[in-house]
């Protein structure tokens, strides 16, 4: 353990997220003392851009904390105890691809689920490691890279193959807004449920839902049976994930449940569950890249803008449960606090009836040495069956970007439950290859040498 106050790096300061995280990161000072923050983003124009409003987001708090802007990784890096890491490989033009693609084809368009998510992957693996290297590098020996970089089953699994002693922990906020609806539904703060959930990252169940001992998955399925996973005012309970398209989201939990009530799924499942449903109602030209891009992105943007102009910054961006959470388990490691939280670990037998060296989300005491898994056990059948399938494509996908295997990125797509035939897999693949001939080149190479 280090002492604080600590020097935190954040890898693609840039984000849209980036000035959210800060904001929780000022009202939790006194738990998470800090000396100076780092933005680092090799984008350094979008860096630029969001970056003052950061800084009047930490001086509205603090006047001591130093703040560094820059695209030098020595800079950035160098003595750092903590870098959050939240690398979007491709900014939402990209993800434009990732999601329009595959909807041609009539399959699943999505940021994480699916091609989508494969082809997301494929670009962000190497990169992930090259940052993690950096911070190896330059950062304090016992820095931990606390990552929630997309799509994370697939960063987790290729960090695990290609750096499987870097002291990452790989997070998602998914299941931490879940538990947020529950509260808001069950009239408790998030904080109060302990959870018990087993699966993938984007791909698991919540098993139990207690509330001081007692679990409230009975009442919760009841509520879900008439409206889903949310109040009916969804968007007083946190902006995000309030959009049009995650309420929907929320909502399918409601048909996911009826047929299978037993567990509460992770909102993701709709795409491998139900993807003729998500691809009829979605307009293969305005996806979920565009609504941000013209949504989170432009407001950001504007108020970076009007800012600079009037020295008055407007409410612009989201303070939530992805703030806090990853303020949460930063803590935990700083301190040695134990908590509970849901994160991605390696099974080592977690999950009795999935591979031992699995990438797997269950719930872990977040310790200053990393996550310690609470045992899972034996899963049923079913689930068991649809997370081998997905686990098998995502690790193709791993092997596919480590080798620059053609043959292999075929395998991932062909075994992805979102693509129904490989002729769809190859179809999707093969334009994707083109899409991203900035990033694939291994990839490309294979493909044009026909291997
Ligand atoms: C959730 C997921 C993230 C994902 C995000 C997308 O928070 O856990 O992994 O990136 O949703 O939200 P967006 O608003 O960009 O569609
Ligand atoms: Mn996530």
């Amino acid at each position: 353990m280090f002492t604080p106050p600590f020097i935190l790096s954040i890898a693609g300061g840039g984000s849209t997220y980036t000035p959210g995280i800060v904001k929780s990161l000022m009202v939790r000072l006194q738990d998470f003392p800090l000396a100076e923050i780092r933005l680092y983003d090799i984008d350094e124009a979008r860096q630029n851009t969001i970056a003052p409003v950061v800084e009047k987001v930490i001086r509205d708090h603090s006047q001591s904390i130093k703040f560094t802007v820059t695209s030098d990784p020595e800079v950035a890096f160098s003595g750092a105890h903590f870098v959050f890491a939240q690398m979007r490989v491709g900014q939402y033009k990209m993800r434009e691809q990732d999601e329009k693609i595959p909807l041609r084809h009539g399959v699943v368009g999505q940021e994480t689920c699916g091609p989508g998510g494969l082809a997301y992957g494929l670009r962000t693996i190497l990169p992930m490691v090259e940052l993690i290297d950096l911070v190896d590098r330059y950062a304090h020996e016992k820095a931990w890279i606390v990552n929630y970089s997309n799509p994370a089953a697939i960063v987790a699994e290729g960090v695990r193959r290609l750096r499987p002693n870097a002291r990452v922990l790989n997070i998602c906020d998914m299941p931490v807004a879940a538990m947020r609806n529950m509260g808001a539904i069950l009239g408790v703060d998030r904080r109060k449920l302990e959870v018990d959930y087993f699966g993938l990252n984007h791909f698991g169940w919540f098993t139990r839902v207690l509330v001081d001992g007692e679990d409230k998955l009975p009442e919760l399925r009841k509520h879900i049976a008439k409206f889903g996973l949310l109040t009916e005012d969804a968007a007083k309970t946190d902006p995000q994930h309030s959009d049009p398209s995650w309420v929907k989201t929320w909502r399918n939990i409601k048909p996911i449940m009826d047929n299978f009530p037993e567990y509460l799924p992770n909102p993701y499942l709709q795409y491998y569950l139900m993807p003729n449903q998500i691809v009829e109602h979605q307009n293969p030209d305005y996806t979920r890249a565009n609504e941000v891009m013209n949504g989170r992105e432009k407001k950001l943007f504007a108020a970076a803008e009007e800012y600079k102009r009037t020295g008055i910054l407007p409410d612009a961006f989201h303070v939530g449960v992805h703030g806090e959470f990853i303020v949460d388990v930063a803590c935990s490691l700083a301190f040695n606090l134990r908590s509970r939280h849901l994160v991605m670990v390696e099974n080592r037998g977690a999950i009795t009836n999935l591979p031992y060296d699995a990438v797997v989300e269950v719930p872990a005491y977040i310790t200053s040495e990393g996550p310690e898994p609470i045992r899972v056990g034996q899963v049923p059948l079913f689930h068991q069956t649809l997370l081998q399938q997905q686990l098998a494509s995502e690790q193709l996908l791993v092997e596919a970007t480590i080798e620059g295997s053609y043959e292999k990125a075929l395998q991932a797509f062909t075994l992805n439950r979102t693509v129904p035939t490989m002729e769809h897999a190859k179809a999707i693949l093969d334009e994707m290859i083109e899409a991203n001939s900035d990033y694939w080149p291994a990839l490309q190479k294979a493909w044009q040498d026909g291997e």
